[in-house]
């Protein structure tokens, strides 16, 4: 999704913005721009593709020192990714800078009615008629650009994120948000405005939330929020926990690379302070008392992506443990389909980002219904977390590659200790049984970094099947949302066809897709486990085998069954069933980053996809 930096202050503000921007590449965009305000004149530079075009630019025609300035990286939705395009856009009588998030949808009605006063657009873009509207309206708001941005506000409809500046107003930044991320960095005698806070974190972590329908006044020395009709607006100030360092890469070729490798301590972490040493649960910073788990008789987890797969092993644990029926709903399906929702539901929102606008806008749904919304995120203060009535941050640490791979590890052991609470909390599970279950879990960082130890083999298949038309997952049980996963990760790195089936369906048609060599990875469940679930898999592997596929077998030390039919064996330390997706998990991601090396691709920021997708 777009990114979003504003700065005033005493640095030259060129630097900053642009520095920011890059912080926030992970966010996927597609052309970039900067505008600063110096004695008296508003100066703009922008260039489609990436931030080092619009730098080159910056090389060879200059902006004027200035201490104001915004800028943007676009993901283009209203009109390609041309220089055209690019955000900032500018008012007419070029004195008002715009840039925005999200998407404006009645901007053809705006668009007709100010092509009534003689304004024609010179872009594509929904953004250009704030552009246009702001300089229409400044002079009866007193060339206050704050007032004339809550005014303009209540024209818009649609989600957005807008920052603006004016060549007559040279020592004002102000901003604007409803359904789209815009965060403050409170700094001294400076101050930010970013989409998310890793773009000013190496200037301060002093970070202001901004609500929803809100306006941000930003001077050298103020902060002022109020809401689009000019009342003063009640903020939360928090201290950003991680600092720029842990946003780069740390040595490692690509962040991706990095985040693989941080699995272990963002699993410790996410754990740390939440069970003790008699294995009893403390998860009081939820905000949801026992009274309200006894209460509920249903719970509906709802995401998107990889988060929405995390969500399905969570419904294996949870209804296993709590015996409380649970449903799995993509996000962007759900309030849709009518679904029965009410007061005894939860609805347990995964999301990493806490922005991703198919999951807040089904999490509003269902508040709306009366059902309690938890949120299992990783991105204090973000806003999914902010409408929740309850929270549980994962602990991974700022994710900034595209493909998720330690948010997804940390959202199976946040839903895992939702699900034993609730057993704890309601008495469906006696204490010894929780506290095994809890000792067990306590051990899954240090399986996980002895998988770690063990992915060459991966990285060398990746460079054998490189040239694969398609890759087959299969798994059954909580291994069945982990061949999704693997799937997932394909297809966005390596852009190459993939699917994950449930094995058991195999047989129902996919079986089909098989001939000669046709890769088909395998995750197979604890040997230990329900053995049913393992003779089965082994039967699977057995009929893709026979019909010629190329098997990839990931299986526990010590299953020896699978020996005979595997092409590949990839071995992962043996751990109860339930908890095997944090170990499975990890060779396919390895597998899929892999690939997209093999093929010459950027594995941190994969084509045509966004960090955050703030768009529904
Ligand atoms: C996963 O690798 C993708 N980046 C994507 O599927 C992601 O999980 C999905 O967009 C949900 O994002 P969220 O967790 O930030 O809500």
């Amino acid at each position: 999704m777009c990114g979003i930096v504003g700065y005033v202050g005493e640095k030259q503000a060129l630097q900053v913005v642009v520095e920011g921007l890059r912080r926030l590449e992970y966010r996927g965009y597609d052309s970039a721009g900067v505008a600063v305000v110096s004695q008296g004149l508003l100066d703009t530079r922008k260039k489609a593709g990436k931030l080092a075009n619009l730098e080159s630019l910056l090389g060879t025609d200059p902006l004027p020192a200035s201490t104001i300035g915004i800028g943007h990286t676009r993901w283009a939705t209203h009109g390609g990714p041309t220089d055209l395009n690019a955000h900032p856009h500018v008012s007419a009588d070029g004195k008002v800078a715009v840039i925005h998030n999200g998407i404006i949808e009645n901007f053809a009605e705006l668009r007709a009615e100010l092509a009534l006063t003689g304004v024609t657009l010179s872009s594509e873009t929904d953004t250009e008629v704030v552009a246009h509207l702001l300089a229409a309206v400044l002079p009866d708001a007193g060339m206050d650009l704050a007032e004339a941005m809550r005014r303009v506000c209540l024209r818009l409809a649609g989600a957005f994120t807008l920052v603006a500046v004016h060549a007559d107003i040279p020592d004002v930044v102000v901003g604007a948000r409803r359904n789209s991320p815009l965060v403050v960095g409170r700094g001294d005698g400076e101050n930010f405005l970013a989409s998310d806070v890793a773009a000013f974190i190496a200037h301060t972590r002093h970070a202001v939330e901004l609500g929803q329908d809100q306006v941000v006044e930003l001077t050298r020395d103020l902060i002022n929020v109020t809401d689009f009709f000019g009342n003063a607006a009640e903020v939360t100030e928090y201290e950003v926990t991680w600092d720029a360092a842990a946003a780069s890469k740390g040595g490692y070729e690509t962040f991706m690379a990095k985040e693989i490798d941080e699995q272990p301590k963002a699993v410790s972490d996410t754990l740390i302070g939440r069970v003790n040493d008699e294995g009893v649960l403390h998860l009081d910073e939820m905000r949801l008392s026992e009274n309200q788990l006894r209460e509920i008789d249903k719970v509906v987890v709802i995401a998107c992506g990889t988060a929405y797969h995390a969500g399905m092993v969570a419904k294996y644990a949870l209804e296993h443990w709590t015996r409380v029926p649970c449903e799995v709903e993509l996000a962007s399906e759900f309030r849709y389909r009518d679904p029965v929702v009410g007061p005894r539901t939860l609805v347990v929102a995964i999301s990493q980002s806490g922005e991703t606008m198919d999951t807040l806008m089904a999490m509003r749904y269902a508040r709306e219904q009366g059902a309690r919304v938890l949120a299992i995120c990783n991105t204090q203060g973000s806003t999914i977390p902010r409408e929740s009535d309850a929270v549980l941050y994962t602990r991974a640490g700022p994710e900034v590659a595209v493909a998720s791979t330690k948010a997804f590890l940390t959202q199976i052991v946040a839903c895992y200790l939702v699900a034993l609470y609730v057993a704890q909390v309601r008495g469906n599970k006696f204490g010894d049984e929780i506290a095994a279950v809890v000792r067990e879990l306590a051990e899954m960082p240090r399986k996980i970094d002895l998988v770690l130890d063990t992915t060459e083999e991966m990285k060398a298949l990746a460079q054998q099947l490189k040239d694969a038309p398609s890759v087959l997952f299969i798994g059954r049980h909580v291994g069945y949302p982990v061949a999704l996963e693997g799937a997932l990760k394909l297809k966005e790195l390596a852009y190459m066809h993939a699917e994950g089936f449930a094995a058991g369906e195999l047989k129902h048609g996919p079986i089909a897709l098989l001939e000669e060599g046709v890769p088909v990875i395998v995750i197979v469940p604890s040997p230990g486990g329900r053995s049913l679930l393992h003779e089965k898999i082994v039967s699977n592997i057995q009929e893709v085998r026979a019909r010629g596929a190329r098997t990839i077998v990931i299986a526990e030390e010590g299953d020896d069954s699978v020996v005979p039919y595997a092409d590949h064996l990839i071995r992962i330390p043996a751990c109860p069933t339930l908890l095997q997706p944090l170990v499975a998990t990890v060779p396919l991601q390895v597998f899929a980053a892999a690939m997209a090396e093999a093929k010459g691709h950027d594995v941190d920021q994969p084509r045509n996809l966004a960090k955050s997708v703030t768009v529904e």
